[in-house]
């Protein structure tokens, strides 16, 4: 097992492939270093820690990042958003996303293995406390149960689509439902018990010790405790910020933190119920996920900046102002100069301003000034731009988000979106030009 520590991808002596390589006990975790992990094209919206610490990730650039250390591994079988993630073990990972599919990878082998497909997008994954059973949450309405050993598949019915499940000690499956509902089913045959109906979507489900209690959160930013049999109250921590995506429960160190729509995550200790931390954790945008490491010393996020980032706990005490001071990676939009906060809000997303190859839906735009349209070479461009006569300059690019790139070149891949503020596109043009220069070589 060691082996695999150092070594972040094994060669199959047969096909010459790189096989998975599931790292080995948790020389991973370094408990007292902030840490960010870099590679994905697009925003991260799973991720998942192993009993041995290893973190997957999964993004909407369809790729899962299996990281050893600093390193990713790519699996690339989705062909959509990869948005749930589980390990059954330290050596399986189940993925699934909006592409209805779910895969099994296993260490030693280099393909995905179809576990089946839903009708509709897969929001949530959970695995039985006896290891057996994988279960799938869908915006088919519902559930599946797949057993890791082989064997066919079992379905319950919700009617509504599914965005988490939880499953108890004694094998009930809790169903957090879009239209605000929790329903608890004590098998697969038996109707529903309704034990909480909050009107709003619910997101997420984490299930206490023991079962004994239940937290969720909802769209409308509720964040509450009940009692998992009666579904009295235990806790409310609902604040003004909504919607709550992202929940994880660590249970020897006690905590539950949870994750938001404006980027805070929460720290609440679950033997008092008091919040015990709250903190401003991505740079723009949302919490999409959280997990602790094995040892609870660390809470990884995933978020819209298309990294993942490792807390130390310990640190967590501190503000957000202290963190980004003494870590500066923080970098706050309301201090950016307004072109390169443009960029940040508007492109950043698909396009990467370096040379190089980039894993974001859209072109680099290195190098984009002079450039005539559709030309990047290893990109593949849609036949309008392929075909264009364009030539990128302030005034073309002025005129692409003045008009919107679905009035200047119909039929292109890229999004509706205007910039109507001709300040703003201005700035925006001003900080793509010294972005995207390219380094003059210099003989
Ligand atoms: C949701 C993804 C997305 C966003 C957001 C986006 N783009 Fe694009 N962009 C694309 C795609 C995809 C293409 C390629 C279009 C095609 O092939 O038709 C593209 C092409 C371009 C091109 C042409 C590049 C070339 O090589 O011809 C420019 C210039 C550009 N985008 C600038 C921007 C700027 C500036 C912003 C922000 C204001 C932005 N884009 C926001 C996806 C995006």
């Amino acid at each position: 097992m060691s082996a695999f520590v150092d070594v972040p991808r094994r060669i199959c002596a047969i096909c010459g492939a790189a096989a998975l390589s599931f790292i080995a006990i948790g020389v991973y975790a370094e408990a007292d270093e902030f840490t960010t992990l870099k590679g994905h094209g697009g925003p991260v919206m799973a991720l998942a820690v192993s009993p041995e610490g290893q973190v997957a990730t999964g993004s909407f650039d369809n790729a899962v990042g299996l990281w050893n250390k600093r390193v990713p591994q790519w699996l690339e079988a989705h062909e959509a958003a990869v948005t749930a993630l589980a390990f059954a073990d330290a050596e399986r990972l189940i993925t699934a996303g909006d592409d209805f599919a779910l895969y099994l990878w296993s260490q030693g082998s280099h393909t995905g293995e179809l576990i089946g497909r839903h009708l509709g997008k897969i929001r949530a994954l959970a695995v039985t406390p006896d290891g057996d059973t994988l279960v799938s949450a869908s915006w088919d309405g519902e559930i599946g149960l797949w057993p890791l050993a082989g064997g066919s598949e079992q379905r319950i019915k919700v009617g509504s689509g599914i965005n988490d499940v939880a499953v108890g000690p004694g094998g009930a499956v809790y169903a957090a439902t879009m239209n605000g509902q929790i329903l608890v089913y004590e098998d697969a045959a038996s109707a529903p018990r309704r034990l909480v109906d909050q009107g709003f979507g619910i997101n997420q489900l984490v299930l206490g010790p023991d079962g004994d209690w239940l937290a969720y959160g909802a769209v409308d930013g509720a964040t509450r405790v009940v009692d998992s049999q009666s579904g009295d109250p235990v806790a409310d921590f609902t604040l003004e910020r909504r919607p709550i995506l992202a929940m994880a429960h660590h249970e020897e160190t006690a905590r539950l933190a949870v994750g938001d729509g404006q980027g805070y995550i929460m720290m609440v200790d679950t033997e008092t119920w008091r919040i015990s931390a709250d903190f401003r954790a991505t740079r723009e945008g949302p919490v999409w996920a959280l997990d602790f490491a094995p040892d609870g010393q660390t809470i990884w996020a995933a978020g819209l900046d298309d990294l993942a980032y490792g807390w130390p706990v310990a640190l967590i005490g501190e503000t957000e102002a202290q963190m980004a001071g003494t870590r500066g990676f923080l970098k706050d939009p309301a201090t950016m100069p307004n072109g390169e906060r443009q960029f940040m809000r508007k492109c950043s997303i698909c396009h990467a301003l370096g040379p190089g190859e980039s894993r974001k839906a859209g072109p680099s735009l290195y190098g984009v000034f002079g450039r005539p349209a559709g030309t990047l070479a290893g990109y593949r461009y849609s036949e309008v731009l392929d075909g264009s006569d364009i030539i990128w300059r302030e005034a073309t690019i002025d005129a692409l988000f003045d008009l919107g790139p679905d009035h200047y070149i119909p039929g292109s891949k890229m999004p509706m979106q205007r910039i109507t503020d001709p300040q703003d596109r201005f700035d925006l043009i001003a900080f793509l030009k010294r972005a995207t220069e390219v380094e003059k070589v210099t003989k």
